[in-house]
């Protein structure tokens, strides 16, 4: 049979980016894109589109069934700032898209179901550094909370029930397509766009608030790629650690100020700053990277430079060149 792919919450920060990738990899037609919402007018002429509640497991079971679904990514989830505010509606969504999706797996006998978790599964008694795979797990975000229960419902299918579910603990995903929305790591995306428009930000972490981060194009890489690996190279079902890099509010900066010179950063951390404290400062994915081959392409400087010549583009700025 041939790959069909269902991603749902196609049009979400990571979903927009990874359908169009896959589509470009096996032609828009083996993508089916679904969300609550629509995306751009871009997004939604450029391949098959369902409107999909994940929390309706009815409404995915009609979409798996009409296009003889094989693959599903399950990219919708209420992320970790949010969450805060809306416990339970962050749980339920959470926890029931999961659910939804792993049942129909099981009775559908879909071949490969791809779900992400998240370093917000580690908590305040996780060491902070180079934090293993596999260590104390006490998060303490309803968003952490329902990811690391996530992660032990994706090794329980896999484990009594052969669902081939595959998954990854994104860090901090950067990108400069479409706005992340309700994260603690979004910060590292607006200040871009500020830098940019208005020459300074205020940071809503502190200045010494190390966390791990990721470009975009590695998050979709990797998440194709264990996609891809052979089921035999896949020895962790709960979710594997990745990493690319780690920095600071005042790190990057620094990096912004060598494209930017005047670009002035000012702090004033609110509420998402105890989540930030309690999560990893950096992430050591040697598991991933010896099982299935992972390795991240952009380091801090490339994915800074990056950033600044894309949105520079987008808003029509500057044309600043490009060193690789
Ligand atoms: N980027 C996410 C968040 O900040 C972490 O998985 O909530």
């Amino acid at each position: 049979m041939n790959t069909k792919i269902l991603v749902i919450g196609a049009c979400g920060q990571i979903g927009t980016e990874l359908t169009a990738k896959l589509r470009l990899q096996l032609g828009k037609d083996a993508v089916i894109a679904s969300d609550i919402k629509e995306g751009t007018d871009e997004f939604m002429n450029s391949g098959p589109f369902e409107f999909i509640n994940a929390m309706d497991k009815g409404e995915i079971l009609e979409a798996v069934e009409k296009h003889h679904i094989t693959d599903v990514y399950l990219m919708s989830a209420m992320l970790s700032a949010t969450a805060e505010k809306y416990p339970s509606k962050g749980w339920d969504l959470n926890m029931a898209s999961l659910l939804n999706v792993l049942e129909i797996a099981k009775a559908k006998k879909i071949k490969k179901v791809f779900w992400p978790s998240s370093i917000a599964v580690f908590g305040p008694t996780t060491p902070k550094k180079d934090t293993p795979q596999t260590t104390i797990m006490e998060p303490s975000t309803v968003y952490g909370i329902s990811k690391q229960a996530g992660e032990r419902w994706c090794e329980y299918y896999f484990n009594n029930y052969g669902v081939d579910v595959r998954s990854l603990r994104y860090p901090g995903i950067i990108s400069w397509k479409t706005n992340p929305g309700g994260g603690t790591t979004d910060y590292a995306i607006e200040i871009f766009h500020e830098a940019l428009r208005h020459k300074k930000y205020c940071s809503f972490l502190s200045a010494e608030t190390r966390l791990p981060m990721m470009y975009m194009d590695d998050a979709v890489e990797a998440t194709i790629q264990i996609m891809n690996a052979p089921g035999s190279e896949i020895k962790i079902r709960s979710s594997y650690n990745i990493a690319a890099m780690s920095f600071t509010p005042e790190v990057i900066s620094e990096k912004i100020k060598g494209y930017i010179p005047e670009f002035e950063i000012t702090y004033k951390p609110d509420s998402r700053q105890s989540i930030a404290s309690n999560w990893p400062q950096s992430i050591d994915d040697t598991e991933a990277r010896k099982d299935w081959n992972w390795s991240h392409q952009f380091n801090l400087e490339k994915m800074v430079e990056r950033m600044i010549y894309s949105l520079s583009n987008k808003y029509k700025l500057m044309e600043p060149e490009l060193n690789y």
